[in-house]
């Protein structure tokens, strides 16, 4: 059994059957859906998306307390070198197999600049994860992304997707809609919503529009989803 906590907008942490701990998109203190310090949170590898403050936010101070591996694109990981982090960097389309399974960076539509200081020169595509655990569970962190026709390859491929809804910046509840009927997922977690006043939705509707597609599960700031 794997245990998902999601800590609002895109962060999460999954705990694998062996223990693992993965942080995928740490923001915590600068995150006003949060309920935990990035001082609480255990982890093993870190993963992230892309370079917007909202992703990549409190990555050093976790990788540099826990001693985690950072697992991003290759620029995202250049980058995190040179701040003095352990990485192991991908790219879109390339997974790798680690000890609690086999990653591959997903495409996402979106911007990639790195929001840290002297991350300009590094600026990477932004990139969501397929996540095939050990254990047989298929988990899929959409990152942020617009809708895309790309996410037809993961049909079939996906247990649990985590979708963003907040609109604005990513896709919004009606593409991703779209995006379930594309991934046809067994479970859906909507994310990147209600983090600030532009990206409000009501979850509830997101639900109710994706009907008999897939289960929709809500989740506040701080609840768990074991699969
Ligand atoms: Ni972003
Ligand atoms: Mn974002």
């Amino acid at each position: 059994m794997a245990k998902l906590t999601w800590h609002g907008h895109a962060t999460c942490s999954l705990e694998t059957d062996d223990g693992t701990h993965l942080v995928i998109d740490p923001f915590f203190g600068e995150n006003p859906a949060c309920e935990v310090s990035v001082e609480d949170v255990p982890a093993d590898f870190i993963l992230i998306s892309h370079g917007h403050k909202d992703h990549i936010g409190d990555a050093i101070p976790l990788a540099e307390r826990t001693g985690a591996t950072i697992i991003a694109t290759f620029e995202v990981a250049t980058y995190m070198e040179t701040q003095g982090m352990t990485v192991s960097a991908h790219h879109i389309g390339g997974g790798v197999r680690y000890p609690f399974g086999y990653v591959k960076l997903t495409p996402a539509l979106h911007g990639g600049i790195i929001e840290l200081p002297g991350g300009e020169r590094y600026t990477s595509l932004p990139a969501g994860f397929l996540i095939n655990l050990e254990s047989g569970q298929r988990f899929h962190h959409a990152g942020d992304t617009g809708l895309i026709s790309h996410m037809e390859l993961l049909k079939g491929r996906v247990d649990v997707a985590m979708l963003p809804i907040g609109d604005r910046y990513t896709m919004g509840p009606e593409d991703a809609v779209r995006a379930v009927e594309m991934i046809e997922p067994k479970v859906v977690i909507p994310m990147h919503y209600n983090t600030w006043p532009p990206i409000a939705q009501d979850p509830e509707a997101f639900k109710k529009a994706v009907g008999k597609r897939a289960e929709v599960v809500i989740l506040a700031p701080g609840g768990t989803y074991d699969f």
